[in-house]
């Protein structure tokens, strides 16, 4: 039935309040109650504890009604801790060090209650580093649970969180004292995270990282989630940890490639934001490739060119992560090689590993911040042959045109209709920009497919 003209019309008006009064109130709380006073208004002198608030009502009464408007800033404090030998019974920063009230430092050491954790590991991480986690547990008296599980992409999905859930529901935790902790690469920690931040509401939990991409990148946010109809992390949220334990030892069992994979995420924040990070990964990529990142140097030789690049890498994440925690400003440079990774990610699944998706991805917009006349010919090529240098693949034959235009048209219905696109400006510099036109795009692709493209395959046709 055709809606009348009348309905439309009733429909299209807002009723707008005349005059509203609008009165401002803070919070304080006197003995145990909270109530309200007005802003202006003195807080009377009294010889109970008095505790005032951060967050504000604000009180609109009108000639339709009354309205309150509620702002309640929620601050989070979370620890990254780099520290080594993790596991040696005699370091007691699993169990404690995510504790930064000295007081309550202390009351934790000292409770007389046996201490209790519940631990979810990454399978493979439990075979290598399971019987060193029960051994560390055993010799500090902790009751515990290890979950060990098959975290990959393919299960990173909703059924394994509510399997963690039903199982930290059996063990019981005490939510106050008691972190869940994570043990695995970035998979596990973003499921674990997710289902940490359901349980109960909100139960504090810990991540330990075992890959360098996990070490450099997925612990260091608030960001967990999982995939959901075929989508990359769809369902999620932003609840950090209480802390991050981060231990380079764990690195040295991954494959070379999952190396490779870490180190694009850490040539994201050089191309991004600073160059003697790229200038490291120039020099010493190979050599941290063949090390595995390990060095026998200790936490404080700054001169160890692998200590040097994790650390960057941290610092200039957390620089861009910190005040934006929960992505409420949508132009965030760590979106470089963020575009149209997740679609050719899930596309080839599970061939390309998160770092090398992000990577191929960080290729393209090269030769696009190339095209529009961002970068010179050297830098394009110096960057390039950095990639290829970390052993990082340049080209994938599935991101092609087609799957470029669909990825971005994704971004541009995410990100309030505008592209919000990364790109460097120069080495280790960078802007975002809105105004990248089609044409750009595609001459980029053009070049990008000429020069990167690898293996002996047809070509593709830009439709
Ligand atoms: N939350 C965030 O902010 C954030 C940021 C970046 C990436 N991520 C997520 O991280 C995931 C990728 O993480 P990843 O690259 O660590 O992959 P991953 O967790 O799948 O680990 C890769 C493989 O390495 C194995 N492994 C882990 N540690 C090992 C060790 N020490 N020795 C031997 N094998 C080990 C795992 O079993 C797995 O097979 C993606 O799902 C991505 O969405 C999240």
């Amino acid at each position: 039935m055709p809606v009348s003209e009348e309905v439309l019309s009733k429909k299209a008006t807002t009723v707008m309040p005349e005059n509203p009064r609008q009165t401002d109130f803070q919070l304080v709380r006197v003995k145990s109650t909270w109530c309200r006073i007005k802003k202006e208004e003195a807080i009377c002198n009294s010889e109970d504890k008095i505790t005032i608030s951060q967050a504000k009502i604000g009180k609109s009464v009108s000639d339709i009604g009354i309205s309150w408007t509620i702002e309640a800033p929620i601050s989070f404090c979370y620890k990254v801790v780099e520290t080594c030998s993790l596991l040696d019974p005699a370091n007691s920063t699993l169990l404690f060090g995510h504790i930064i009230d000295p007081q309550q430092l202390e009351m934790a050491i000292n409770r007389e209650r046996e201490q209790r954790r519940f631990i979810v590991m990454d399978e493979i991480v439990d075979e290598y580093y399971g019987s060193k986690v029960r051994k560390y547990f055993e010799a500090n008296n902790v009751h515990y649970k290890i979950l060990s599980l098959p975290t990959t992409e393919e299960t990173k999905s909703m059924d394994l969180v509510l399997s963690i859930l039903q199982e930290v529901h059996n063990f019981g935790i005490d939510r106050r004292e008691e972190p869940i902790i994570a043990i695995g690469g970035g998979v596990c920690l973003d499921i674990v995270g997710l289902a940490a931040s359901l349980y109960r509401r909100r139960t504090p939990y810990i991540r330990v990282p075992t890959t360098l991409l996990a070490y450099v990148d997925a612990s260091v946010g608030a960001k967990n989630g999982v995939n959901f109809l075929q989508c990359k992390n769809k369902l999620g949220g932003y609840t950090p940890p209480v802390a991050t334990f981060l231990d380079r030892s764990f690195i040295q069992t991954i494959p070379r490639r999952h190396i490779s994979n870490g180190l694009g995420e850490i040539l994201k924040m050089a191309l991004m934001k600073h160059k003697g990070l790229f200038d490291l990964l120039k020099s010493h990529g190979k050599y941290m490739l063949d090390t595995k990142f390990q060095s026998q140097n200790g936490l404080v030789n700054h001169g160890d060119a692998a200590l040097k690049t994790t650390r960057l890498a941290i610092e200039t994440m957390l620089e861009e992560l910190a005040p934006n925690l929960w992505e409420d400003d949508l132009d965030r440079l760590v979106d470089f090689g963020h575009l149209i990774s997740p679609e050719l990610e899930m596309k080839v699944l599970p061939s390309l590993m998160h770092g090398e998706a992000v990577n191929i991805d960080m290729a393209f917009m090269t030769y696009v911040a190339y095209e529009r006349g961002l970068l010179t010919t050297e830098e394009k090529t110096d960057i390039i042959q950095c990639m290829k240098g970390l052993e990082l693949p340049v080209w994938h034959e599935d991101c092609n045109w087609y799957l470029i235009k669909k990825a971005l048209v994704e971004r541009l219905k995410h990100c309030g209709g505008q592209m919000r696109m990364p790109l460097p400006t120069g080495l280790g510099m960078a802007e975002i920009f809105n105004d990248i036109s089609e044409d750009t795009l595609e001459r980029a692709y053009k070049l990008w497919a000429s020069e990167c493209k690898t293996a002996v395959e047809e070509d593709f046709p830009i439709h």
